[in-house]
């Protein structure tokens, strides 16, 4: 007997069953891919695709080809009777919870991968990762065949990847970024923020504010090198062990800004041993 709160399948041949039948009742189909560890930023996205598409899938598959070989797949947190509950409470309707076998079998042999707005930022320090992202994500996509698929505006530069995948092959699905779940002191919800002690736990609370001050900065016409330095500087001073960047860039192409073009705030910086990234519109 199945106790979970919600319907759960774990191939892809049971994922299309119940999609093919909500299909046949004239339903349209969210996806939202997640690597579980839910929180109410996750929620958020369920509760877009309900509101869009009166049937949702998510998805929990902590994807180890997006990981490097020195970053956190092993510890990274799963709990997935939790998390069905919480996607129950939200309106989701079917969790599709594949194992790596199922995912990745054995003779496993392709690769996604999008140039250009791939290559900076995050793709500069975490070399496999978009690659791993879109690899993954172009594989529940067709698994599910949804109307829409809904991710996080937290991962800014990776919305930008899958936006790019799903138009260069031509995905007859809509990609829809919606925007981040902050924290009380405006810190982006995160799995990893369960990582954090409590020291850590505050100084990530700064974060946020310092991108708002270099905000403030370069629409006061501050030069751009100027101001991403100073705020490198300022996540330092407030206890951050390392800044990977902090970049002011177009918010399409995540090239240089240019006048007249929509900018993003993007950074990543270090508490000890978690990573945190977190951007904002200009
Ligand atoms: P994960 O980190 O679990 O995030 C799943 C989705 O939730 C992503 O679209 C992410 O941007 C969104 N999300 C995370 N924190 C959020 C917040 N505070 N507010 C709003 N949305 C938030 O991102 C991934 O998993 C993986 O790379 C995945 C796309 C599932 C591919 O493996």
């Amino acid at each position: 007997m199945n106790s979970s709160p919600l319907p759960i399948v774990r191939d892809v041949a049971g994922l299309r069953a119940v999609v093919r039948d909500w299909r046949r009742a004239g339903a349209r189909v969210g996806l939202t891919p997640t690597m579980g560890a839910l929180h109410a930023g996750h929620l958020s996205l369920v509760r877009a695709a309900k509101e869009r598409c009166g049937k949702v899938v998510a998805s929990l598959f902590v994807n180890p080809r997006q990981f490097g070989p020195n970053e956190d797949f092993d510890r990274y947190p799963r709990d997935e009777a939790g998390d069905a509950a919480l996607l129950a409470g939200a309106g989701c309707d079917l969790l599709y919870a594949p194992d790596r076998t199922a995912m990745y079998p054995a003779g496993f042999a392709t690769s996604v991968t999008v140039a250009d707005v791939s290559a900076p930022l995050e793709g500069e320090m975490r070399p496999h990762f978009f690659s791993g992202v879109a690899t993954v994500v172009a594989k529940l996509l067709l698994q599910t065949m949804p109307d829409a698929a809904f991710f996080g505006e937290k991962d800014y530069q990776q919305l930008l990847v899958i936006q790019q995948m799903a138009r260069d092959l031509d995905m007859p699905i809509a990609i829809i970024g919606c925007p981040t779940l902050r924290e009380q002191d405006g810190l982006a919800m995160s799995s990893r923020n369960a990582y954090l002690n409590a020291e850590e736990r505050r100084i990530a609370g700064r974060l946020n504010h310092i991108l708002h001050d270099a905000i403030k900065a370069f629409r006061n016409g501050d030069p751009l090198v100027g101001v991403e330095s100073e705020a490198a500087r300022h996540l330092v001073a407030a206890g951050f062990s390392k800044v990977d960047y902090v970049a002011i860039r177009d918010a399409e192409t995540l090239a240089a800004p240019a006048a007249g073009r929509a900018c993003r705030i993007l950074a990543a910086a270090w508490l000890g041993k978690t990573r945190l990234i977190d951007n904002m519109a200009v």
